[in-house]
C-alpha cells in the first residue's frame, strides 16, 4: 500500500514539461535522476506500465519506451513475468568507490601538471583577428580564385574525392605527386612521391619531426628570435633547447658550434628567417651541412613562405643540397588559406615509414577531399598562376605599407627583407612592443611583439606588421592608428 502511489511519489518527476515533447526522453531522465539522488531505491518496484501511464496521461508505448532505455542502461531490471525493479547495486558501487581508503573525496579532479603549459600555448598560438596587421589573411583580392571553387564543387563530388574508408595516412599520392613535381621545379627539393607526408600545416610538420627526431633530453637548435609555435613543441617534447642568435646572414652558426655542437637537430628558416626576414647565406648553410655530417645531426628546414619572393631570385632549398639529411616543411597555409590546415614534409628515405607512424598516431592522416582538391588545382596548372597573382598584389601592399611607414613613422626602422607576408619594424629606444601591442589591440590593429620571441632578456623592442590581406586604404588607416599608439607612449615615456 505504501507504494500504491508511488508514481506521485517521486519529485523527479515533476520536471517532466509536456510542452517540450520527447516525453519518453523526459520520462527516461527523471527515473534515472529519482534513481541517482536516492527518491528511488535499489530493488525498489516500479508501478507496471499502465498504471504510471495512466497517472502521467501518458500513453503507454512512451512508459514502455522509457523503462526499456533504464533496463537497457542497467539502472532497471525487469524479471520475466513481474514487475520492473530499480537495479542492486548502482548506488552501492558508486559509494564504495567513494569510500576507497585513503582516498577523501574530492568534487573535482585536481588539473594536471600540464594544464598551465598548455593554456600559455593556447594564447600563444591563438591566431589575431583579421584586422591589419595580422599576418596569413587570405581575403578579398588575395583569397583563392573562381577556379579554387569551380573545381573544388567538381572534384568533392567526383567518386574519388568523395567520402571513403580510411586512407593512406602519409597523404594522397596525387597530391604527393603534384607536391613533389611542383618542389622539384620551384625549390629544387629532391624528393618523389614516397618522400612525402602530407601534414596539417608546419605546425604538425614541426611537431612530427620533433617527435621523430628528438628523445627528451636531446639538445636542438632553435633560431633567437624564433617562432614562438616551434619553442612550445620543442619543449613539450622535453629537448634542451639551444637558442641560436641570428645576424645579416642567417644563424650565427659558429657561435651555436662554440657553445653547444652535439645538437641532435637544428630546426631553421633559411629562406625568410622567421621573423627577421633574411636568408641564411650559402656559406652558412653550407657550413651546417657540413656540422650536421660530422656531428650526426639532422636539419628541419621550415620554409615556410619561400614562394612569396619580391626581389632577386630566391636560394634554392636546403634540402636539394643533401636530402638525406634535411626534412623539408612546407605549408598551403601562405598561399592558399591558413583554414585548409594542410602541408607537408619532405623526409629522407630513411625515416619515411617513422614519419608515417607517427602521423597516424596523430589522427591517422588528413581529411582526403581537400587533399583531392588540392591535387587537382595543382596539376591543372592554378596552383602556380595563383602565386603569381597573389605574388603581385603582395608586392604593391608591402611597398605601400613601408612607403606609409617611411614618410608617417620615420622613427621606426624597418628591417631590409623581400620576401613574406609581413614586415619587422624596430621600435625607438624606451619603447616596450608588448605594451604596445596590448594597448594597439583596442584601436583595432592586430601587432605581433618580437621580444616574447627572443630568449632570455631582449635588448630589441620590435613589431612584426602583416600586409597580406589588407587593401592600401587599410594599411594606410592602420598606420595612422598607430602612430597615435605610438605617440601616447611616447609621451607617457617623457613624462
Ligand atoms: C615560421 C613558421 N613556421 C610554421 C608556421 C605554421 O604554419 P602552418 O599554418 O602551416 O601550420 C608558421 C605560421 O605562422 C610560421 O610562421
Amino acid at each position: 500500500m505504501a507504494r500504491r502511489h508511488l508514481e506521485i511519489d517521486i519529485p523527479a518527476l515533476g520536471a517532466i514539461d509536456r510542452g517540450q515533447g520527447g516525453l519518453g526522453r523526459q520520462l527516461a531522465d527523471a527515473l534515472r535522476s529519482a534513481i541517482t539522488k536516492g527518491e528511488l531505491k535499489a530493488g525498489e518496484r516500479l508501478p507496471s506500465t499502465r498504471v504510471l501511464a495512466d497517472s502521467l496521461s501518458l500513453s503507454r508505448g512512451t512508459v514502455t519506451g522509457a523503462y526499456e532505455q533504464l533496463i537497457a542502461e542497467g539502472c532497471l531490471d525487469a524479471k520475466a513475468g513481474s514487475s520492473t525493479c530499480v537495479a542492486s547495486g548502482l548506488r552501492e558501487s558508486a559509494i564504495a568507490v567513494r569510500g576507497l581508503p585513503g582516498k577523501p573525496a574530492s568534487p573535482m579532479p585536481s588539473l594536471p601538471a600540464s594544464a598551465s603549459r598548455y593554456g600559455a600555448i593556447a594564447d600563444r598560438l591563438t591566431q589575431l583577428p583579421s584586422v591589419p596587421f595580422s599576418v596569413a589573411v587570405p581575403e578579398g583580392e588575395v583569397a583563392m580564385d573562381e577556379h579554387w571553387r569551380r573545381l573544388g564543387n567538381r572534384v568533392r563530388a567526383s567518386q574519388a574525392a568523395a567520402p571513403s574508408g580510411y586512407a593512406d595516412p602519409q597523404g594522397l599520392l596525387a597530391l604527393r605527386e603534384a607536391i613533389a613535381d611542383y618542389l622539384r621545379r620551384a625549390r629544387a627539393v629532391r624528393c618523389g612521391p614516397e618522400n612525402i607526408i602530407i601534414t596539417e600545416g608546419t605546425q604538425q610538420g614541426l611537431y612530427l619531426s620533433s617527435k621523430v627526431l628528438l628523445a627528451p633530453g636531446d639538445v636542438a637548435w632553435a633560431e633567437d628570435p624564433a617562432y614562438p609555435g616551434l619553442i612550445s613543441v620543442l619543449e613539450d617534447r622535453g629537448a634542451r633547447v639551444h637558442r641560436v642568435p641570428v645576424d645579416t646572414q642567417g644563424l650565427d652558426l659558429a657561435s651555436a658550434i662554440a657553445a653547444c655542437p652535439d645538437a641532435k637537430a637544428a630546426f631553421v628558416t633559411p629562406s625568410h628567417q622567421y621573423p627577421m626576414g633574411m636568408p641564411l647565406s650559402m656559406p652558412r648553410r653550407l657550413a651546417l651541412l657540413e656540422w650536421a655530417r660530422r656531428h650526426g645531426s639532422w636539419i628541419v628546414e621550415d620554409d615556410y613562405d619561400s614562394e612569396l619572393r619580391y626581389a632577386g631570385q630566391p636560394f634554392p632549398a636546403m634540402q636539394g643540397l643533401d636530402s638525406d639529411r634535411v626534412v623539408y616543411l612546407g605549408t598551403f597555409s601562405k598561399v592558399l588559406a591558413p583554414s585548409l590546415r594542410l602541408g607537408y614534409a619532405v623526409v629522407p628515405e630513411r625515416l619515411t615509414k617513422a614519419f608515417a607512424g607517427a602521423r597516424a598516431l596523430m589522427g591517422r592522416g588528413s581529411p582526403s577531399a581537400e587533399q583531392h582538391v588540392i591535387a587537382a588545382y595543382m596539376k591543372e596548372g592554378y596552383f602556380e598562376t595563383h602565386i603569381r597573382r597573389i605574388r603581385g598584389i603582395y608586392a604593391e601592399r608591402r611597398q605601400v605599407l613601408m612607403d606609409t611607414l617611411r614618410s608617417e613613422l620615420p622613427e621606426l626602422r624597418i628591417q631590409p627583407a623581400d620576401q613574406g607576408m609581413h614586415i619587422v619594424a624596430w621600435l625607438p629606444e624606451g619603447l616596450n612592443d608588448v605594451a604596445i601591442t596590448s594597448a594597439a589591440a583596442n584601436t583595432g590593429i592586430a601587432l605581433r611583439a618580437l621580444s616574447p620571441m627572443c630568449s632570455g632578456n631582449p635588448q630589441l623592442s620590435g613589431l612584426m606588421l602583416g600586409f597580406g590581406g589588407f587593401s592600401a586604404g587599410q594599411l594606410q588607416d592602420a598606420v595612422k592608428r598607430l602612430h597615435r599608439v605610438l605617440n601616447e607612449f611616447t609621451h607617457r615615456t617623457r613624462r
